[in-house]
């Protein structure tokens, strides 16, 4: 049974982390559709308009009550993602309010939260709407990818991006449904669960990059591919752990080193593509969004690795 100012945190941190992931899913589902699928790219960028109004809401409610580590960590917003959102604004001409992103980097953190009832029930509010939201995109998401794997449509989008996605919207999908009975999601009894879930997510990524480099980018690619292996690898041992629980820390240990590595790889890439010095297909805003499902997972193993941030 959470308390209420538990309660108050978790649903802030949660979704000012995971409600800009969604919005940027619905673009980078809408840019990667062909004028002949504009109604999908309408729903897409519905979904965009959407989120971005849960976030906002999210951000006004969130002042004097978020974690300092979660806003340390570079999970809401990076040094780079005002200018990811610009070039990426710039390129495509989605729009994007990148007043919410200036508001999210002056955001202050919080380590004791007073009791606040009207906070909490307009919270319980914004996860009903949450809740609502992710069903329908991922809903979405499963209709393109199902379309697309059976060849009716094609978009810029890998099926595994499809799917990837699918999956990031799933686990938030989780995660405010137990919210709202009131379970712990910050628990490190789940942790295995997410290390498990994030191995995976950051394999993908490496592997999204790989394939989204300029073919010339030699020295690049063999790096993606590098923490592909890595990451794969990862992902079975961490598996493994589920019936050998001796082998945990180990996993834990072990990710944590090669997700700081990883970490620092898609730094000097954002880096890279915004300052023209990369040659890709990468939509600036996607280097940026995979910089911080990283710094989210490695907030989370350090928790679990009883590390000092
Ligand atoms: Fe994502
Ligand atoms: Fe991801």
């Amino acid at each position: 049974m959470l308390s209420g100012t538990q309660f108050i945190k978790q649903s802030v941190s949660l979704h000012l982390f995971f409600a800009r992931i969604m919005k940027e899913h619905a673009i980078f589902m809408k840019l990667g559709f062909t004028p002949k699928n504009s109604t999908f790219a309408e729903q897409a960028d519905d979904f965009n308009v959407k989120f971005e109004a849960l976030l906002k809401e999210v951000v006004d409610l969130s002042k004097g009550v978020v974690s300092p580590d979660v806003l340390k960590s570079g999970e809401i917003v990076t040094p780079y993602t005002l200018n990811a959102e610009k070039a990426t604004q710039y390129f495509t001409g989605v729009k994007i309010d990148t007043k919410i992103t200036v508001e999210e980097a002056i955001l202050n953190g919080h380590i004791s939260v007073e009791p606040n009832p009207t906070l909490e029930s307009k919270l319980g509010m914004v996860n009903k709407k949450a809740i609502e939201l992710i069903s329908g995109l991922i809903q979405l998401k499963k209709m393109v990818l199902s379309d697309v794997l059976s060849c009716k449509i094609t978009t810029s989008n890998y099926p595994m991006m499809l799917e990837h996605i699918t999956e990031e919207a799933e686990l938030y999908l989780h995660m405010v449904k137990k919210l709202q009975n009131q379970e712990e999601i910050d628990s490190e009894k789940q942790s295995l669960n997410q290390i498990i879930f994030w191995n995976e997510i950051m394999a993908e990524h490496s592997k999204f990059i790989r394939g989204l480099l300029d073919p010339s980018e030699n020295e690049l690619i063999k790096l993606a591919n590098k923490f592909a292996n890595e990451f794969d690898k990862l992902e079975e041992e961490s598996k493994a752990a589920i019936s050998t629980p001796r082998k945990i820390d180990k996993v834990t240990r072990d990710s944590l080193k090669c997700t700081k590595e990883i970490q620092d790889f898609k730094t000097q890439g954002t880096q890279g593509i915004l300052t023209c010095k990369i040659k890709s297909i990468i939509i600036p805003l996607l280097s940026d969004h995979v910089l911080r499902e990283a710094n989210h997972y490695l907030r989370l193993l350090k928790k679990y690795n009883r590390i000092e941030q």
